[in-house]
């Protein structure tokens, strides 16, 4: 097989089952949305193209397209069936460079790049149709796929097609098929649609096949990677399994006390020698350093921990939060959109929102950054080796100077120097022996 690969992803279904305004194959599955885990996929395949078959009046592409490069989306006008899906885009195959197509679900958002490239790979070793099936228990639904003594395959029965005794086979389609261009790719103008559904069926191109002596074979995987989703039950299926090759991956390098309490999304970074305690959930756009530690119950998104950081238990952290090596936030600390340098520490109970805290400052307990004033975001700067005594609030803009100290309960309004002191409380007024007097009175 010489010549380009081409992907075409069928994704023109309307996945009603889901019952969502969301089209079914926008809904993300460790934070990405399953139709570009399908294109993630293609590309790890090594791919030279991908296509997207996708219905009328479909909004959604814009935005995948833009995310992918080298994708193109074309419009299946009525869903006529699978065969009928990938002539959509016959557009993307009758260049006389393409070698080989392989179809692909855009519901399939556990497909892996190897399988993938196996499948390409069979069509590169001689095959003109190499289909991917799975075995299962249960293969109610599923087109069987039908092989003679030498494993070739000779027939896709769909279930509402096939005979009982058919039915009873339990190798399944899975869907996944590569085509080697030529004669092979022109039979899919051959099919019909003679069958239970009226459709045009892309299986039928294996009957195609045996009339003409082609060369068909199937290659196998496991049911948990070639899932459709249909519904939000199958949905939570691949989900779960997401996250157990997401763990599987992380514990490569990184301790996880609780696997099956952390949550990963599919751009989540951790680096070596990282701890992570239960319960903690990582969001989209998030990188742990080598040897940071983060502690039970914290929530991360689109932050960053460069190394030896220590966070939590009970800290969450986002917008574009960024966390030096050796700073140290504590229980019950919100930061979003915060530049700590290196050595900070937060240890309790405090809000810093659109601040910078320089090399080595405390943070103490209660402080509250107050960058909102109801129409604007402002920001407070904290510079190196400052100190912030407990329960003051930070009224931003503000700067407060290298070295400075904040009294503990002031509210901050003006900037403080470097190596300032500022106080901004009011002053305690104690009255010797007037607490009988005041007790009586009670
Ligand atoms: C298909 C296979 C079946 C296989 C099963 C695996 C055929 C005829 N049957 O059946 O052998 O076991 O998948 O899940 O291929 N689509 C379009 N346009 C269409 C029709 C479908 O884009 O006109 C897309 C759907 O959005 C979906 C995919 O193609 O992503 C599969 O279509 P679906 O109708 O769900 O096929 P099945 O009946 O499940
Ligand atoms: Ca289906």
């Amino acid at each position: 097989m010489g010549g380009r690969t081409l992907a075409i992803i069928l994704a023109a279904g309307q996945g009603t089952r889901m019952r969502s305004k969301l089209p079914k194959v926008m809904h993300p599955v460790g934070g990405l949305a399953m139709v570009e885990h399908v294109l993630a996929a293609a590309r790890e395949a090594g791919v030279d193209d991908t296509a997207l078959v996708v219905a009328p009046g479909a909004t959604w592409p814009d935005a995948v397209l833009a995310r992918n490069a080298g994708a193109s989306a074309f419009t299946q006008e009525a869903q006529n069936g699978t065969a009928d899906a990938v002539l959509a885009a016959r557009g993307a195959f009758e260049g006389p460079d393409v070698g080989a197509v392989v179809v692909l679900f855009g519901d399939n958002p556990l497909i892996t790049g190897g399988t993938i490239a196996r499948v390409l790979g069979a069509v590169a070793d001689g095959a003109d149709v190499a289909v991917l099936g799975f075995e299962t228990a249960e293969p109610y639904g599923y087109g069987r796929i039908l092989r003679d003594g030498d494993g070739q395959v000779v027939a896709i029965r769909e279930e509402k097609d096939a005979t009982d005794e058919e039915r009873l086979v339990t190798l399944c389609n899975s869907g996944v098929m590569a085509i080697r261009a030529g004669a092979p790719l022109q039979g899919l103008d051959e099919i019909g649609n003679d069958n239970a559904k009226g459709e045009f069926y892309l299986t039928d191109i294996v009957a195609i096949g045996r009339e003409n002596g082609w060369r068909m074979v199937c290659q196998e995987a496991d049911f948990a990677e070639v899932m459709g989703v249909n519904d939000r039950a199958q949905l939570a299926v691949a989900e779960a399994e997401f996250q157990r090759r997401a763990r599987a991956r992380v514990m490569e390098g990184a301790t996880l006390q609780a696997p099956e309490t952390v949550f990963f999304s599919y751009d989540t970074v951790i680096g070596d020698d990282v701890t992570i305690e239960p319960n903690v959930v990582f969001g989209l756009g998030v990188s742990v350093g080598d040897g940071c530690r983060v502690k039970a119950f914290t929530h991360l998104e689109n932050t960053r921990l460069e190394s030896d950081v220590m966070v939590g238990p009970f800290a969450r952290s986002r917008g574009g939060a960024s966390l030096a090596s050796g700073v140290r936030i504590g229980n019950f600390v919100e930061l979003k959109n915060a530049q700590l340098e290196a050595g900070a520490k937060v240890s309790h109970l405090t809000y810093l929102g659109d601040a910078s805290v320089g090399a080595g400052a405390n943070i103490g307990a209660g402080t509250i950054t107050c960058n909102y004033d109801g129409a604007n975001k402002h920001r407070t700067e904290i510079g190196a080796g400052a100190f912030i005594g407990s329960n003051s609030a930070l009224v931003a803009p503000v700067v407060i100077g290298d070295h400075a100290f904040v009294g503990s309960g002031s509210v901050i309004t003006d900037d403080v120097p470097a190596d300032a002191l500022a106080i901004a409380r009011g002053r305690q007024a104690t009255k010797p022996g007037r607490s009988p007097a005041k007790r009586e009175k009670a």
